[in-house]
């Protein structure tokens, strides 16, 4: 497939089914997320979303990320812990995906710099989890600057975990 340009851009709720079309996809090549897709639309778009963007390509969506309000996840709590920041000072750096069609175009990064330069616009830092068997997106944080500070069992399903790593943003 030939690929235009991709267009990074704000979510819009017409953008929901073809972005869902896109987890869906990536959760057949990569198993992302671990917790399936029975409901793509809404595992994207929900109540605890701030702000999130998509990456489009020949019309289709091809990508996206969202910041979203810390849920008591792991990485939010033991970047308080360690900084001693207010949890209204955080917030959730998720569902990032980019289909594996339109890949190593920065995209993903792209992607990143949105939710980064929001984060900064509204007094956010940013912190995220990522399983370890996601080497791509591990490897793409850490070459944004991102830090880690810890690691965790995410957990899904009836009862099962899957190793995970825990990040915080850069400040600059
Ligand atoms: C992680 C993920 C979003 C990265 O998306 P991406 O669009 O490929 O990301 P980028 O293009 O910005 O960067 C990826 C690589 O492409 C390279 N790249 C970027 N632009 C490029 C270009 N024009 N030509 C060649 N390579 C390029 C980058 O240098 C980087 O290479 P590196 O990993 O060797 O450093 C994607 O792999 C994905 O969706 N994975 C599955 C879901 C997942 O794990 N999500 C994370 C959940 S926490």
């Amino acid at each position: 497939m030939t690929l235009e340009p991709v267009i990074i851009r704000p979510f819009a709720d017409d953008d929901l089914v073809g972005t869902a079309a896109a987890l869906v996809e990536v959760h057949h090549t990569d198993g992302y997320p671990v917790e399936g897709v029975e409901d793509p639309g809404a595992w994207i778009k929900s109540d605890v979303v701030l702000a999130s963007w998509v990456a489009e390509s020949n019309g289709r969506i091809v990508g996206h990320v969202a910041v979203m309000k810390p849920q008591g996840e792991a990485a939010v709590n033991l970047w308080i812990k360690q900084s001693g920041d207010s949890e209204d000072r955080v917030g959730v750096l998720a569902r990032l995906f980019v289909v594996q069609p339109a890949r190593k175009q920065a995209a993903g990064r792209r992607l990143m710099d949105s939710a980064v330069a929001y984060a900064r616009a509204h007094g956010l830092r940013l912190v995220l989890d990522v399983m370890t068997k996601d080497a791509a997106a591990i490897h793409l944080y850490e070459r944004l600057g991102w830090r880690k500070i810890g690691e965790t069992l995410h957990p899904f399903g009836n009862g099962k975990t899957s190793p995970a790593v825990c990040y915080v943003a850069p400040t600059n």
